[in-house]
């Protein structure tokens, strides 16, 4: 099945608040434990979240690293409102930075981040090669990226039964979005293609559900 692009910002209040309202706690949570994982023992560092909605995996991560300086990037307001909104810690700290920005042109200085990472947000990218190289400027050498994102799936009727097998109950605006971001996501060697393109070919791609892919490597 050909690709079919959704607009690349979430920028619609109502599907803004939608998407904040749907409960991604356990993939979220999986995503947070993958990432501590794959950081192993760094204990500080500066972590970029391209694309990051309400922000709910920089907070979770702020909780499970708290020695990291976390930033979360998003060209969306509303957003980044309900990423603001959630954002002080029980302390009454602000735990991570919320930035307005476009990810293909990153409002941060060449070599900043140890750790860059973003979830379900390649397939908003109309320009993934531009991303993949902007991730590698703003990243420090030998930093970690990972990324997990939906996986275009053989055709639309394929699309609709991952809708309703994993989405049934969720809010109707929700269920189109899902809908639709799996219509606009890439495929495996589409992703890997990218990656070559913009220099980056060790990075690895995986599928590890049936409508998700797994990219990371140190960059
Ligand atoms: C599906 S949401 C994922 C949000 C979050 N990462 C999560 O997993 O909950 C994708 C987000 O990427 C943002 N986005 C899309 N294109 C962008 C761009 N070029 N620069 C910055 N943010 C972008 C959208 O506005 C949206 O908030």
């Amino acid at each position: 099945m050909e690709r079919i692009p959704e607009p690349e910002i979430m920028d619609v209040p109502e599907r803004a608040q939608a998407y904040a309202d749907a409960d991604f706690s356990e993939v979220n949570a999986a995503f947070v434990e993958r990432l501590v994982e794959l950081a192993g023992e760094l204990d500080s560092a500066r972590a970029l979240d391209l694309g990051t909605g309400p922000g709910d995996i920089p907070l979770r991560l702020a909780q499970r690293r708290p020695g990291w300086h976390i930033t979360g990037l998003d060209a969306s307001m509303p957003m980044l409102r309900l990423a603001q909104a959630a954002r002080t810690d029980a302390s009454g700290r602000p735990a991570v930075d919320f930035v307005l920005g476009d990810a293909k042109r990153a409002p941060f200085p060449s070599d900043t981040f140890e750790v860059i990472f973003s979830n379900s947000f390649l397939h908003h990218v109309v320009d993934p090669i531009a991303f993949w190289k902007e991730a590698a400027r703003v990243a420090k050498p030998g930093a970690l990226l990972f990324a997990r994102d939906l996986l275009r799936p053989e055709s639309p009727e394929a699309a609709r039964a991952l809708v309703e097998t994993h989405a049934a109950d969720e809010h109707p605006l929700l269920k189109e979005d899902f809908y639709n971001s799996l219509l606009a996501s890439y495929s495996t060697d589409e992703v890997k293609e990218q990656l070559y393109t913009a220099g980056a070919a060790r990075i690895e791609v995986q599928e590890i559900t049936d409508r998700h892919l797994e990219i990371f490597s140190a960059l």
